[in-house]
């Protein structure tokens, strides 16, 4: 490597390792160095053994520059950049226009490789120029000046350089209806006024190749007639496009190839063919046979993007001297062809060499740097250094106006691949030059880690190493293949690394290193993963006071449950450990009902704090031990036979205090008294009783039934006397109201109104008896 060329890759290095620290790596179940330098263009691996401790996963290996140096893997990381290796060097004199001519790129995934590309405007750089003429009847005059102009031309440009060659071609239209009369004798001579010097009407004619004989273009063009067509438009497009892609006929050279192209009238485009009834579209092909373009007829006009596209290829730029009446038309034409210019031409062409000159002059100030076509995974920008200190940064192609002879111009180009390509190969132009740079694109997405020839014990001999990872024999596993796998399959092994069938592998926290989980470890020892399965760790505990169990002093978290430190106690270890407000006058911690946390009692179900002492709401124990209280007192009851082991929580007592007095029938319905007290404890009791039943008597069974007789006699006597004095009443006072009701009655049977006789006596008043 010349010292040059290390000084500028490492100028460039030192350049991108500054952008390189400020990148991020946003990695993702990555494995190995591959996939990790595949996770974008800020990851590094470090390759070197034994960086990750045991439980580690193999993913921390790969982080950013500044991660793994931070963490200890000077000298062992890997990371693969872009770069561009152009070459040759910038010789002293350039021959050619553009340095390098060559430059193989690696190019790592999203990371830009920039390389610099000079453009040398050079002094005495050779001309083509194609001097391509409307023949149609309107540039007759026209005509007469341009044969003349051969002479005047060549000088003209030899005064820009020392090879300028000419060349000249000519066009009407093609040959159908409705662009030139088709009928015989006008296609013999098209003109309007029957001149004797007028040829029949063509697509396009080559005439002369491009040389440097004056004479040669006297003669040829001198020989040329004018023609005619009917509507306005050329086929121009034609014209132009046969001119440049038949190179070879024309004769075009590695030089500044410029085509003029004059006419006083429009152009027809692609499209326009289907008035004369033709519909293929134009094949980009050359079709000249003798100089003259045969396939006129067959195919219609090109578009004005195949020109452009066939104009870029071939490095041809227009120019286009036009008449005042067309030239806004061509205006519009010229902005669509990046490298083209239009000038205005007298109605004589008497101008003309004047408007090749600054066409020229024009056209070779302004440098475009442009590249071929690119698959959409390539991005290409370009950064133009232009003369008078004019910059432009990040544009789809480079380009400098103003450009004069001998300038330097420097474009910086930037290109990234966002995939890991195949080789790529592009081209790279000013556009209207020749001279050409070419990038050979190879990508570089694998790590290099060449490592040395380490030990045969490496890997525990089972494996070998890869970018610092073991890849071990089959049957071995673990991260130094030190792990028989016996036969089994992996699938075997895991199984026991998982809690259960739905879990995940070591819950996901750990490697299951040869069917034991090892968990991963942190640096930091407050944050540590552990148990059989790494379903623990000591962070996820009750806060207190914004620390885990109460922060280190008070204890520590356990998989899930404060440990608290002797002296504190509660959840989160949030209590100290006494027993103060607790204890009761007697000494008993909670009445021994309860639990005593964070110095206050909580006490069993249904008894009160402070002590736990009484139970408002619980039953009566008075009813629920009298059989025990009968047993105990008086050995009789059904728990008699039972009584020391079934009563064992009642103790008898001489004397009580705070006694609940009870009475309470016992089996024998004798009623019993008894004070019963809770003592300390879950269900401990102290009775003392009194020794005296209260048996009620026993009952006079004669006195009962003689009783209940006599009783019923009385009673049924007494209904009886009752009965019979109410019947007695009730019936003398029907005799009475009889007797009243006799002696008001004053008619006789006869009166009753209610009584009709049954027979009728009817007396004729005629009769008188005799
Ligand atoms: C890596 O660790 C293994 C086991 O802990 C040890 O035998 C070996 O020497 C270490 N290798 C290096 C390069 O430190
Ligand atoms: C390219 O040239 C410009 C201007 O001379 C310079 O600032 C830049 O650093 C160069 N870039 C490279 C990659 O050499
Ligand atoms: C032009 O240059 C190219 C590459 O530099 C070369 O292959 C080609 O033959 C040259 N053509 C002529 C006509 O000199
Ligand atoms: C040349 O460029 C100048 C200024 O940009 C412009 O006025 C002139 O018309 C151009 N001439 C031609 C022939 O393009
Ligand atoms: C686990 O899977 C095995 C076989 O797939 C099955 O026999 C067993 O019942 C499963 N156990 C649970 C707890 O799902
Ligand atoms: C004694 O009392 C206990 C508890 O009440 C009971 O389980 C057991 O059956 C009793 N034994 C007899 C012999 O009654």
């Amino acid at each position: 490597m010349f010292p040059e060329r290390f000084l500028l890759l490492s100028a460039a290095g030192l350049l991108f390792l500054v952008t390189v620290f400020s990148l991020e790596c946003t990695k993702y179940n990555v494995k190995t160095c591959e996939e990790c330098i595949r996770s974008g263009p800020g990851c590094a691996w470090c390759k070197k053994r034994n960086f990750t401790k045991v439980g580690e996963p193999d993913s921390i290996r790969c982080d950013t520059m500044q991660q793994l140096q931070q963490r200890g893997c000077e000298g062992n990381i890997i990371f693969p950049e872009s770069y561009a290796d152009p070459y040759p060097l910038p010789p002293p004199f350039m021959k050619k226009q553009i340095y390098p001519e060559t430059v193989d790129l690696r190019l790592r995934q999203d990371q830009p490789a920039v390389f610099n590309v000079t453009f040398h405007r050079a002094a005495d750089y050779p001309i083509d120029l194609y001097y391509l003429m409307d023949l149609s009847f309107s540039m007759n005059d026209d005509l007469v000046n341009v044969k003349k102009l051969g002479g005047d031309l060549l000088d003209a440009l030899n005064q820009i350089t020392s090879l300028a060659k000419i060349g000249f071609g000519a066009f009407v239209d093609k040959t159908v209806l409705p662009f030139v009369n088709t009928h015989p004798e006008k296609l013999k001579n098209p003109c309007p006024n029957q001149e004797s010097n007028c040829q029949p009407p063509f697509a396009f004619r080559h005439v002369l190749s491009l040389t440097n004989n004056v004479k040669q273009f006297a003669q040829q063009v001198g020989a040329q007639h004018i023609s005619g067509n009917l509507d306005a438009p050329e086929g121009g497009l034609d014209a132009m496009m046969q001119a440049a892609v038949c190179g070879s006929k024309i004769g075009w050279t590695n030089a500044t190839r410029l085509l003029v192209y004059t006419t006083d009238d429009g152009f027809h485009f692609a499209g326009d063919g289907k008035l004369g009834a033709i519909l293929t579209p134009f094949d980009g092909k050359c079709h000249l046979e003798g100089n003259m373009y045969t396939k006129s007829n067959e195919y219609d006009y090109p578009s004005v993007g195949q020109l452009v596209q066939k104009l870029e290829e071939n490095n041809i730029q227009p120019i286009f001297a036009v008449t005042h009446k067309v030239a806004d038309t061509y205006r519009k034409l010229s902005d669509m062809i990046p490298k083209s210019a239009v000038g205005e031409l007298q109605e004589d062409s008497s101008n003309v060499i004047q408007l090749i000159q600054d066409a020229y002059n024009n056209l070779s100030s302004k440098i475009i740097l442009d590249h071929g076509p690119i698959p959409s995974f390539i991005k290409i920008s370009y950064d133009s250094f232009c003369p008078n200190k004019i910059h432009t940064k990040d544009k789809p192609r480079g380009e400098c106006d103003n450009v004069k002879k001998n300038d330097r111009i420097t474009f910086q180009v930037k290109i990234t691949a966002t995939k890991c390509v195949e080789n790529q190969v592009l081209t790279i132009r000013p556009l209207g030059f020749t001279d050409s740079l070419t990038v050979n694109i190879r990508s570089r997405c694998n790590c290099e880690c060449d490592e040395e020839r380490l030990d045969p014990s490496v890997c525990s001999g089972h494996g070998k190493v890869d970018c610092g990872i073991c890849r071990c024999h089959p049957g071995f596993t673990g991260k130094n293949c030190d792990c028989e796998t016996g036969g089994k399959s992996s699938k075997e092994l895991e199984k026991t690394c998982r809690k259960d069938n739905a879990s995940v592998i070591c819950s996901g926290l750990g490697d299951c290193v040869c069917g034991q989980c090892a968990c991963h470890t942190n640096d930091d020892p407050k944050k540590q993963i552990y148990g059989q399965f790494c379903e623990c760790d000591n962070v996820n505990c009750e806060l207190h006071d914004g620390q885990i169990c109460g922060g280190e002093g008070r204890g520590r978290c356990d998989c899930g449950k404060c440990k608290c430190n002797t002296g504190f106690e509660g959840s989160a270890c949030h209590c100290r450990s006494t027993t103060d407000g607790c204890v009761d006058e007697k000494g008993s911690v909670c009445s021994g009902r309860g639990k005593c946390e964070c110095n206050t009692c909580h006490c069993q179900n249904g008894y009160q704090r402070p002590y736990c002492k009484d139970c408002p709401g619980c039953p009566s124990p008075c009813a629920r031990y009298s059989s025990c209280v009968e047993c105990l007192a008086f050995e009789s009851g059904p728990l008699q036979k039972n009584c020391s082991t079934a009563c064992s929580n009642i103790r008898l007592t001489p004397k009580l205090k705070d006694s609940r007095a009870c009475r309470e029938k016992d089996s024998q319905n004798c009623w019993i008294s008894y004070e019963i007290v809770q003592e300390v404890g879950e269900e401990k009791y102290s009775m003392k009783f009194n020794p005296e039943k209260e048996c009620p008597e026993p009952p006079n069974v004669a006195a009962i039934v003689g009783g209940i007789i006599a009783g019923v006699a009385l009673i049924g006597l007494l209904l009886l006397i009752i009965w019979r004095f109410v019947t007695e009443l009730i019936d003398r006072r029907e005799y009475r109201r009889f007797e009243k009701e006799k002696a008001k009655a004053k008619w006789n049977d006869a009166d009753n109104p209610l009584f009709k006789s049954a027979t009728t006596t009817v007396v004729n008043p005629r009769f008188n008896g005799q």
